[in-house]
């Protein structure tokens, strides 16, 4: 008499046998959630609070919430009467620790009577009930953390990743290594040289004179009329065999001619604009963009890029926008043949602000 595969003799062998099912045990990789083994004792029954039990606590506590929140109001605009009031002067240190207090109380006293007072009101008037929140245990059951193990058997049993060694090292090696370009990428990323001294010095120089971008003409200050504005490079960019792209990135220049009674110049570049002409870096100094809008009525320069707008009749200063410091000035001049020429390099870094920039 045959033996049937399962075992079972001869008689049962003919016929078919469905295989035993245990309908008590969880399917595999089914999260199992077991009762607790003590008894949840729930809540203890509400206590009423004494704003519950007595109006006029209540009202009292609805007033000490609403004082809070003033003082929060009153703490808000003392920070700002502050910062008006109390303005930092560059030449006194004592002023910055004034300002400073007097912003942080007054910001203090603003935040935490908001904080104070929320949490009151929530304390004492808001409807004190407790609820329960119900959550499932986040560990997986034993059969699917077994389950888990036994993939990782296979997959390494079918990678051979333990039994190859030398695919497995190799492999660990290439992972180590690609990151190294990284490290040279970034690296070459950082100035190789001083950036004030990279930024600072361009093709400006005693003498060079103004060209117009892209022909390479140049300009002389008759043609410059009043409300024009020229896009210029410095003489002998055109003909640079190298690095001309971030020659001209830093010395790229914007000419305008104001009317001379609407010119406000500093002191100290007294003589830097010739008969109302003067001349800005172009690149703006929030992140860099060209500033390319002159406005020929307001005298203002936009930059495209995030709107910080510089007021050319006065020294560039910014008068809107992210930017933090007014356009880098070219003192300019005339030659004898009356060309515009540059009186010498830029006096400070050009583009925009970054950590080792002393100005
Ligand atoms: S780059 Fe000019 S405003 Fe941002």
């Amino acid at each position: 008499m045959a033996e049937a595969h399962d075992g079972t003799s001869g008689e049962t062998a003919g016929k078919a046998v469905a295989p035993q099912q245990d309908h008590s045990a969880p399917p595999p990789a089914v999260a199992v959630v077991r009762a607790d083994r003590i008894p949840n004792p729930g809540f203890p029954p509400e206590r009423l609070r004494v704003t519950d039990l007595d109006p006029k606590k209540a009202k009292h506590a609805e007033r000490t919430i609403s004082l809070l929140f003033f003082l929060s109001v009153i703490g808000s605009v003392l920070a700002v009467v502050a910062y008006i009031l109390f303005p930092i002067d560059d030449q006194d240190p004592s002023t910055i620790r004034l300002n400073n207090m007097l912003i942080g109380v007054g910001i203090t006293l603003g935040l935490l009577g908001i904080g104070i007072g929320a949490v009151h009101w929530s304390k004492a008037l808001m409807h004190g009930h407790e609820q329960v929140e119900e959550r499932h245990p986040t560990r997986g059951s034993d059969e699917s953390r077994e389950r888990a193990v036994e993939i990782f058997r296979e997959a390494n049993a079918e990678s051979g990743f333990t039994r190859r060694t030398l695919v497995r090292n190799s492999l660990i090696g290439a992972v180590v290594a690609t990151p190294i370009p990284a490290i040279a990428l970034f690296r070459d990323l950082a100035p190789a040289e001083d950036p004030v001294a990279l930024l600072k010095h361009t093709m400006w120089d005693t003498g060079v004179r103004l060209t117009r971008d892209p022909s390479g003409t140049p300009i002389k200050a008759s043609e410059v009329t009043i409300g024009s504005a020229f896009h210029v490079i410095p003489e002998g960019l055109a003909e640079l065999e190298s690095h001309r792209l971030e020659e001209k990135a830093k010395a790229a220049v914007l000419l305008m001619r104001l009317p001379i009674d609407e010119l406000n110049e500093r002191e100290d570049r007294a003589g830097w604009s010739y008969d109302g002409i003067v001349a800005y870096s172009k690149i703006c100094t929030h992140v860099g963009c060209p500033v390319a809008l002159y406005e020929q009525q307001t005298h203002h320069l936009l930059c495209p890029c995030h709107q910080s707008q510089f007021d050319v009749a006065n020294h560039c200063a910014v008068i809107f926008g992210p930017a933090a410091r007014p356009l880098p000035q070219l003192p300019i001049t005339v030659d004898e043949e009356g060309y515009l020429v540059a009186q010498s390099d830029f006096t400070e870094p050009v583009g925009p602000s970054f950590w080792e920039r002393a100005l």
